[in-house]
């Protein structure tokens, strides 16, 4: 191999680049000054590699679930650009963004808001590995099973309702939705942070092991 040849082979991989990303919102309001634009992001800008962890640290009201939400494509940004996986993604419409979704997975801090509340866990678990075809039909239960396993709970949770679970476990649930896809990175907007101190720790522990087993890249969104 040649000595130019090895140099790349050695550069950590881009996964999410973001340059001067900015975000307002106009509020209208009665009185004098009656157009009010809030900042909600400002000129924010970094980049995440392959296997790192990013820390996104801020006061509540900082701006980081709206960057979340830009770098998912969930609201469009005001200014700046936006990477995935090295492709400027500012401007594409939804059909071209589907299959990039498979591979960039959000984690929100309130597990049951996140999850239709008249599913099944098995259903839950059983949407995402449909929508992307993860693995063939017949294979689905089984996939289930893995998934839940993986996240430290039993096959006995199918049947289930979210409502039927501790906080702890439908936070366990929603991140094996999000694992469901085999995705490279996963956006974790305060994952703990609704939970109980007890109960946090085992989820920034289960967050470390899946880190590892499954080859993932973390930003992590935490207040201060
Ligand atoms: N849809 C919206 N319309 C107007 N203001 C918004 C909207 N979404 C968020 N904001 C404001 O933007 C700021 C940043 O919000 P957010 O990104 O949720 O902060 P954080 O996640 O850091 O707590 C806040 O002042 C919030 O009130
Ligand atoms: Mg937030």
């Amino acid at each position: 191999m040649k000595e130019t040849q090895k140099a790349a082979a050695k550069q950590p991989e881009s996964l999410i680049r973001i340059e001067n990303l900015s975000k307002h919102y106009i509020v209208m309001k009665t009185g004098p000054t009656r157009k009010i634009v809030i900042d909600a992001v400002k000129k924010i800008s970094f980049e995440l590699f392959a296997n790192e962890s990013l820390g996104l640290i801020g006061e509540s009201g900082s701006g980081k679930t709206t960057t979340a939400n830009m770098i998912m494509k969930m609201i469009q940004p005001s200014e700046g650009r936006i990477h995935l996986f090295g492709k400027d993604i500012t401007d594409i419409d939804e059909s071209r963004m589907r299959p990039l979704r498979k591979d960039i997975q959000i984690i929100f801090q309130h597990a049951r808001s996140a999850m239709d509340p008249h599913m099944t866990i098995g259903e839950l678990l059983r949407e995402p590995l449909n929508i992307h075809h993860i693995v063939p039909e017949k294979k689905i239960d089984e996939e289930v099973n893995r998934l839940l396993s993986l996240v430290g709970l039993t096959p006995a949770e199918k049947h289930k309702f979210p409502s039927q679970l501790s906080g702890g476990q439908n936070q366990r649930i929603l991140i094996a939705r999000a694992i469901a896809t085999r995705p490279r990175v996963i956006v974790c907007d305060e994952p703990v942070s609704a939970l109980d101190v007890s109960v946090q720790g085992q989820i920034l522990n289960l967050l470390k092991k899946l880190k590892q087993e499954l080859n993932l890249t973390y930003l992590f969104i935490s207040t201060i």
